[in-house]
């Protein structure tokens, strides 16, 4: 009997962590399989994306590439001079997090690549759905389940 319960609780306590809703974020790779490289232009690519806050943005380049964020003005005029953020990583790959819902503004550090359109501009905006009341209701059916489960087991 003991024993029973024993694992019944190990069950409804390992279903119960199963429930906790996972956080949707997504990792959007710059580009897609084009990766972040001079003579693409990333303007389709960015509008044909929707990501919301708590996204990630992958840039995945070859050696010597770059990764500067910039402000809008930055952004338009090529202008690789103190960045917003230096986000250039030698192992080629930069993953930035989007906390903010704003534009956020890339550019390569290469002048004449980036007026070749090696720059990027991304909209972040707030998700649909309000995290905080889905993630209330996620707790309140996981709460409602785990009541059910422990009925079961008495
Ligand atoms: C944008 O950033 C550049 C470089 O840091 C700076 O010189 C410029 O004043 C900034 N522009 C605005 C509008 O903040
Ligand atoms: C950004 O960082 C890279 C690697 O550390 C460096 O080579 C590059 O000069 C930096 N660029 C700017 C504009 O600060
Ligand atoms: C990139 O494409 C957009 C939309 O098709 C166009 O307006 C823009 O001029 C292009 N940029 C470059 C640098 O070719």
């Amino acid at each position: 009997m003991k024993a029973s319960t024993g694992l019944g609780l190990i069950v409804c306590s390992f279903m119960f962590f199963m429930m906790i809703p996972e956080v949707s974020a997504t990792i959007w790779t710059v580009g897609g399989d084009q990766g972040w490289t001079a003579g693409v232009n990333y303007t389709h690519w960015s509008e044909e994306t929707k990501i919301y806050t708590d996204d990630w943005l992958a840039f995945v380049y070859e050696r010597r590439g770059s990764v500067l964020e910039v402000n809008r003005s930055s952004f338009n005029s090529c202008n690789s001079e103190s960045p917003i953020h230096n986000w250039t990583s030698e192992a080629g790959r930069s993953v930035i997090p989007l906390k903010i819902p704003q534009k956020y503004y890339f550019i390569t550090g290469d002048e004449g690549f980036c007026y070749g359109g090696q720059k990027v501009a991304v909209e972040v905006s707030s998700p649909p759905v309000p995290a905080d009341s889905a993630a209330s209701c996620h707790k309140l059916s996981a709460l409602v389940f785990i009541s059910v489960c422990w009925l079961m087991i008495i």
